[in-house]
């Protein structure tokens, strides 16, 4: 069975609902694992991918997330995890309300000794306040483009139509479809 890996019970959930309704099964490996530093989600993502290879068995994938901020210059952009863990929601809408702002999602995929990577980003811009109680992280604080609430006032139906993650995991979805990665685990 292909496995994912992630300490987040809500990527988890998103990640399930939307391959759970393509019939692909998964199996959730909740472990944490350390990050480097790095100035893209690429090769945060394929790095933690590569140090896993010899601990977990193949096939998985894990993904790495950034929010970048454009007047902040993209800033926290790879560092989103260490920002929300330290100045939080609140003090990036001090510094950015009503900024245009980007997801970007990267998958890796390690199968058949090879890594493979999937990525997606969701335009849109910070909100002026915190909104909704749903989804994780900057959700509250992120408005999708073409969209009136914030992603924290969205299902994970709802998000999954339009998501960084969503994007990302439809093209995981089409390698496995093209590759017949289910018959060949
Ligand atoms: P990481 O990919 O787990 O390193 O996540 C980086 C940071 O972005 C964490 O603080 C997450 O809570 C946040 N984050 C990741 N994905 C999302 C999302 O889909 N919505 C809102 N915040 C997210």
């Amino acid at each position: 069975m292909l496995s994912l890996v992630t300490s987040n019970k809500h990527k988890y959930e998103e990640i399930f609902s939307y391959l759970n309704s393509k019939h692909i099964e998964i199996k959730w490996v909740q472990m944490s694992y350390e990050e480097i530093q790095a100035d893209d989600n690429e090769t945060i993502s394929i790095d933690s991918c590569k140090k896993l290879t010899n601990k977990i068995r193949q096939p998985f994938f894990l993904e790495d997330t950034g929010l970048y901020i454009a007047n902040l210059n993209g800033f926290p952009g790879p560092y989103s995890s260490y920002v929300q863990n330290t100045i939080g929601n609140e003090n990036i809408l001090k510094m950015a309300s009503d900024s245009k702002a980007y997801f970007k999602t990267v998958i890796t995929l390690y199968w058949r000794k090879n890594f493979y990577q999937f990525s997606g980003m969701l335009n849109g811009k910070i909100s002026s306040k915190i909104s909704g109680n749903l989804g994780f992280g900057y959700d509250p604080i992120f408005i999708p483009d073409n969209s009136n609430k914030t992603l924290g006032e969205m299902t994970t139906d709802e998000k999954n139509k339009i998501s960084h993650r969503f994007l990302a995991l439809k093209k995981l979805y089409g390698f496995i479809v093209e590759n017949d990665v289910k018959n060949n685990l």
